[in-house]
């Protein structure tokens, strides 16, 4: 592990270190592309494919150009359309309930759990409509949603889950690998994710060969045969060349997986005696540890003092869906979530990647502790 210089910035993602390791064998990888010109789909997407679902131990993987279009299209499989509701969460990224109201469905949002910022199984029952077609839980932040209730649920009612595991790359519920406990699950591979491409990509996963079939079928122009189209589909490809250089990463990810996970237990060490909300792993989970987001009703002033000493954080997220203004339109207000509405007003997501060094995490937990006024030992000081 090398030396931090000090007061060297340390940067909240570091995918230059990462690429450097990589370099040679992702120009390789790219060069293969480069030498047989399948530059959409192609041999190298088909392998990837094949890894991807094999490692998740799923029956079929469907490369997409990124993770958007993988939900968009597992919402068009389930025939989703206007007049349905979708059951989700307001505490995400954009992009779950854009599939939504891509297909003109309405998202029909759940709170969520204060532990997990993950929606709260206990309060789906009385979100389900006549109108419910599909529930569409987040595996945020890398950590698995519990998923026995909402898969009784969606039993009992008869309602599809589609997994967004789009942050949840090498996670696992109860040690089965996220991603294959609903009818189908999404996961993005932009470049920051714990598997990202250099560039675009995203998956769709599914144990269903029908459904792969039309999921193939609609990513390119809803055709399987060239130039006839049997439904109005899409340009979704995933590129060979992120189909390479995918194929590369995949090999990786566990062991850095293992490394976010060691940068976890080590924040957890030196920040249990500061007043911050830490992210606890849930009995039944495995956390891929994609972000590690601390609480604290001062999180602006602490983000603050991080940033003055050159140290890289970031708000995942710092409004929830139905606040946004591009939701307006579905008529919810401030005070309907919450749980929600708090973890966006104290979330505060630390630098977290394999390559983070013991040496940094000293420096940033320092920062916190002098925040807070919390004593150092003076063997931790960091120099
Ligand atoms: C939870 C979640 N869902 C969906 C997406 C969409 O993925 P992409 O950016 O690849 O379209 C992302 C990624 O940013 C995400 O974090």
């Amino acid at each position: 592990m090398s030396i931090r210089l000090k007061n060297a910035p340390i940067p909240y993602l570091d995918l230059p270190a990462q690429i450097r390791l990589l370099r040679p064998e992702l120009d390789a990888a790219i060069g293969r592309v480069l030498d047989n010109c399948s530059f959409c789909l192609g041999p190298e997407v088909t392998r990837f494919e094949k890894d991807f679902a094999r490692y998740s131990k799923a029956e079929h993987c469907i490369g997409f150009n990124n993770g958007t279009s993988a939900l968009h299209i597992a919402l068009r499989l389930l025939n989703v359309g206007p007049g349905d509701e979708v059951i989700t969460t307001p505490f995400t990224f954009v992009a779950t309930s854009w599939a939504i109201a891509y297909v003109g469905a309405r998202p029909v949002f759940v709170d969520i759990e204060d532990q997990t910022f993950n929606i709260d199984p206990a309060l789906i029952e009385q979100a389900i409509t006549p109108r419910t077609r599909a529930i569409l839980p987040v595996h945020l932040y890398g950590h698995p949603v519990h998923l026995d209730p909402l898969l009784e649920i969606s039993r009992k009612f008869n309602l599809p889950l589609v997994e967004d595991a789009a942050q949840a790359h090498g996670a696992t519920y109860r040690g089965r690998s996220v991603g294959t406990f609903g009818r189908m699950s999404c996961y993005s591979f932009y470049p920051g994710k714990n598997l990202g491409a250099c560039g675009e990509g995203g998956a769709l996963l599914t144990n269903d060969s029908a459904l792969a079939e039309r999921a193939r079928s609609l990513r390119d122009h809803g055709s399987s045969t060239r130039y006839y189209h049997d439904e109005i589909g899409y340009n979704y490809r995933m590129e060979g060349i992120q189909g390479a250089v995918l194929g590369v990463k995949l090999g990786y990810l566990d062991s850095w997986t293992q490394g976010r996970r060691r940068v976890a237990r080590k924040y957890e060490q030196l920040l249990s005696e500061t007043p911050l909300k830490l992210p606890r792993e849930a009995d039944y989970a495995q956390s891929a540890r994609h972000l590690y987001v601390v609480r604290h009703p001062k999180r602006n002033q602490l983000k603050a003092l991080l940033e003055e000493r050159e140290i890289g954080c970031g708000l995942h997220y710092p409004v929830p869906l139905h606040l946004q203004k591009a939701f307006q339109y579905l008529g919810y207000s401030s005070g309907d979530f919450p749980v929600a509405e708090r973890a966006a007003r104290e979330c505060l997501s630390l630098p977290i990647y394999p390559e983070l060094t013991d040496d940094a995490i000293q420096a940033v937990t320092g920062v916190i502790k002098e925040f807070f006024g919390v004593a150092e030992p003076a063997a931790n000081l960091h120099s």
